[in-house]
């Protein structure tokens, strides 16, 4: 059997899951369910990125040891993935033990054919982004990805020899011209290398929460080469089964993952003699209000909650809205690009595609069954051969969408079979060929519908794996590899139901509900629903979280100097010790204090903040100053503490 192996990104888990990022996994699960019903054996990898400085500090500042915050994390993802349906074969979690000798193995190999060499790393950091950046990188000052500050990063650590790869990556683009789709990302990545690639650092010797370097225990190994060997892990590295697993056919990222996935990764299985992904691919962000759905602009969708509103106020059954969610996801836009999240989209498609479209079609037909079963109980059950030719056009078009992930491109072609059948039963008028005794012509005419509805369950149940079972179940017809899909009647087995309601048709009322479930941005107003159920909130507010706060280390200094800065009667330039160190600080509180009488004092600072040149002077950190019209106050503790002591 064809074998077809496709992997996720995997998930920080510092991040609540939202429905941009579980948007990618879903997709996933698309293709996954499409590859099956082409007769695949599937491979299918989704899962968390567990190490990382980000995640140390979040358990930290959570006060829980980082294994059980990671472990909690790591289960409410996975928890998730299940809810929605996904039918992944592994969740990989990159503190799992097989992952973890795998990427020992690997770094241990680079290193000792002299691909991996120590060096120092002097540069900028985003934590959030967990990537080193040149400081031609940054953007006024801030990560170019997601805007937030950076670290100055000065340390010992290994590096990967990227530059060495530079002409064999340029001609394995030049010889693959699908391997990065769509083809902007391609162009991207083969004008990034062209410019020249510089060998890139891949350890810490700051962080603790990581594999550790094989040889080298005072060094972890970077958390994005770690997170990036999980597809070998997930292929059976240093087993028998990755001869036959690897490589993935399809590595599905976000568009802002390209380089790691088009660059450092082919140069890494370049220098370990690997072979290629077959293909990846880099989608859009789902944005909300035209700015990228994401934690760090509190614009996040929740599909739990969504899912749960759905559910209620609509009256249907969770895996009923998990599909409406799934189709609405993979049906707006198209893949590849940006698009924007609406919960008014979501409904109207939910109204017009699903309840009208292919609820009313289903249960006319089963009416239709129902009433005129008696008179054509004699009648061959054959389907009318002129619809024939443009079903299985549609099929061999719609996989030529899914090959290619144009989901709603597929959708799209799936719905005009359903727009056929709808039509066709206004056109043959049914209760007029029962009025006349045309059994003949009724038995063609019902054949149809359930063996277009049966192609049409098979051809949804990648996108809406539990509405494709239901439809099945109600016209008894099996589930099938699309290949054994044939334009012949339905046999012995029919349809005992005579109505069934998929989809209920939202009314204007229940729309409002739960358009009002969702709490107005940034205003932080919830205007919570009343009826049915109390809908959960679907978009967060500008609140931020636990771990938003654990970003900022707040410390306690001494002052061990103080003088005005020249020129200037706002600036303090203050010498002050915290825990081990002495810096500089240069604050604008001169107008309210006497740079002299501060030494000795304990005040408040922000420890980790990117370091800034005011007036020349370097300043390595923020005091915490309160100010109420012309009054200022500095932040002090209540009683002397060790300076350096943490604030949380
Ligand atoms: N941990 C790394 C990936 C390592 S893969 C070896 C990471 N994690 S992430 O949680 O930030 O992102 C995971 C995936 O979700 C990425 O592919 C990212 O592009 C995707 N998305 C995150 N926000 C998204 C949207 N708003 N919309 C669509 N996809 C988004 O990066």
């Amino acid at each position: 059997m064809d074998r077809y192996f496709l992997t996720t990104a995997i998930y920080y888990i510092n991040d609540k899951p939202h429905v941009g990022s579980v948007s990618e996994t879903i997709a996933a699960d698309f293709i996954a369910r499409y590859q099956r019903k082409l007769g695949k054996q599937v491979l299918f990898s989704t899962g968390t990125d567990e190490h990382s400085q980000k995640v140390e500090r979040t358990a930290l500042a959570m006060g829980q040891p980082v294994e059980q915050y990671a472990a909690t994390a790591a289960a409410s993802w996975k928890a998730l993935f299940d809810r929605l349906g996904i039918s992944y074969s592994r969740f990989i979690r990159t503190t799992d033990a097989d992952h973890i000798k795998v990427v020992q193995e690997m770094f241990q190999k680079l290193y000792d054919q002299g691909d991996i060499y120590k060096g120092s790393y002097d540069g900028w950091y985003c934590v959030r982004e967990e990537a080193f950046l040149l400081e031609s990188d940054l953007v006024e000052g801030k990560c170019p990805h997601c805007g937030l500050e950076v670290q100055h990063v000065s340390e010992v650590n290994y590096f990967f020899r990227l530059s060495k790869y530079q002409d064999a990556l340029l001609a394995w683009y030049e010889q693959h011209p699908d391997f990065v789709r769509p083809p902007m990302r391609y162009n991207e990545l083969v004008n990034v290398i062209r410019g020249g690639l510089r060998d890139v650092s891949v350890s810490r010797s700051t962080v603790k929460w990581g594999v550790p370097v094989p040889f080298d225990t005072d060094q972890t190994v970077y958390v994005w080469v770690d997170a990036l060997i999980n597809y070998a892990t997930v292929a059976g590295y240093g087993t028998e089964r990755f001869a036959t697993d690897w490589p993935a056919d399809l590595h599905l990222i976000g568009k802002d993952i390209t380089r790691f996935h088009g660059i450092i990764w082919p140069a890494m299985l370049m220098a370990l003699n690997l072979l290629l992904p077959r293909r990846i691919f880099a989608h859009g962000f789902w944005n909300f209000e035209g700015e990228r759905m994401s934690k760090s602009l509190g614009n996040v969708v929740d599909p739990a909650a969504l899912i749960e509103n759905l559910s209620n106020l609509i009256g249907i059954d969770e895996p009923m809205a998990v599909d409406a969610l799934r189709y609405y996801l993979c049906r707006e836009g198209t893949y590849g690009l940006d698009v924007d999240f609406s919960s008014q989209r979501l409904l109207l498609r939910f109204n017009t595609d699903l309840a009208n479209d292919l609820g009313n079609l289903l249960n006319r037909t089963l009416n239709m069954f129902a009433k005129f079963r008696s008179q054509i109980e004699s009648q061959p059950l054959e389907p009318k051969s002129a619809l024939s030719e443009l079903f299985s056009t549609t099929l061999s078009a719609v996989s030529a969408d899914y090959d290619n992930l144009q989901f709603s491109a597929g959708l799209e072609k799936t719905w005009m079979l359903v727009n056929v059948l709808n039509k066709m039963i206004e056109d043959d008028k049914p209760w007029a060929l029962a009025k006349v005794g045309d059994a003949a012509g009724l038995a063609t005419h019902l054949a149809t519908l359930l063996t277009g509805l049966w192609y049409i369950a098979n051809l949804v149940e990648p996108c809406m794996p539990t509405v494709s079972d239901r439809l099945l179940e109600a016209i008894r017809r099996p589930q099938v590899a699309w290949s054994d899909l044939a334009w012949r009647g339905p046999g012995s087995e029919l349809p005992e139901a005579s109505s069934t309601v998929l989809f209920p048709r939202i009314q204007p009322d229940q729309l409002e509900e739960f358009l009002a479930a969702q709490t107005a941005r940034k205003t932080g107003a919830t205007t919570g629903a009343t009826a049915t159920a109390s809908p959960a909130p679907v978009v967060n507010s500008g609140l931020i979280t636990i771990d938003d706060v654990a970003k900022v280390q707040l410390r306690i200094a001494t002052i061990l100097e103080g003088e005005r800065v020249p020129e200037t009667d706002k600036l303090v330039k203050l010498r002050v010790k915290v825990g081990g160190e002495e810096r500089t600080i240069v604050a604008g509180i001169g107008k309210h204090y006497d740079p002299a009488v501060l030494v000795g004092k304990q005040i408040v600072i922000v420890a980790n903040l990117q370091p800034r040149k005011l007036k020349g002077i370097a300043s390595q950190g923020m005091l915490l100053a309160a100010s109420a019209g012309d009054e200022m106050a500095l932040l002090t503790p209540m009683t002397v503490l060790p300076d350096g002591a943490e604030i949380h």
